[in-house]
């Protein structure tokens, strides 16, 4: 009885600590913009031009597709399109994504990554 007991308090930790991984806190796209002003707009300008591409309307967009952008061949060979999972994947580490991109900048951590992408989906971020 008392070895049950143990192991149902293991179980009960075990699934707490699963929960409390799995439950992403909510991301919040006005603190993403923030970041992208500090981190992104030097090169990804609001409004298109700069060294990289407009970043405006990109989640759902085909990588390397925005109108008068200058692409590495990488970017435009990785026939992806931009989901916020894939952007997720791209901004822990570009050149692991897509070996060869010249995009430098990623985001180590994880809830300003979903907060930058939050950013970039939502309605401030459209054309
Ligand atoms: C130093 C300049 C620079 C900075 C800073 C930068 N980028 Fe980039 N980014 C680029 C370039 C250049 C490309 C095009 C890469 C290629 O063609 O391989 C790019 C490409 C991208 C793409 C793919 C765009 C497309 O149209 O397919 C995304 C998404 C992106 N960057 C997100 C970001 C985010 C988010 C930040 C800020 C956290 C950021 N970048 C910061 C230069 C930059």
């Amino acid at each position: 009885m008392k070895r049950v007991l143990v192991l149902s308090a293991v179980l009960f930790a075990a699934g707490s600590v699963a929960f409390s991984v799995g439950a992403q806190p909510k991301a919040d796209p006005a603190h993403g913009e923030s970041l992208f002003e500090d981190m992104c707009m030097s090169c990804h300008i609001k409004a298109g031009g700069g060294q990289g591409p407009s970043l405006v309307g990109v989640v759902g967009r085909p990588a390397a597709s925005a109108p008068g952008a200058v692409y590495t061949k990488a970017l435009q060979e990785a026939k992806l399109t931009w989901t916020p999972d894939k952007l997720d994947t791209f901004l822990i580490n570009p050149n692991a994504m897509v070996p060869g991109t010249a995009m430098p900048m990623s985001i180590p951590d994880p809830k300003d990554r979903a907060d930058v992408i939050a950013f970039l989906a939502s309605p401030a971020n459209k054309p």
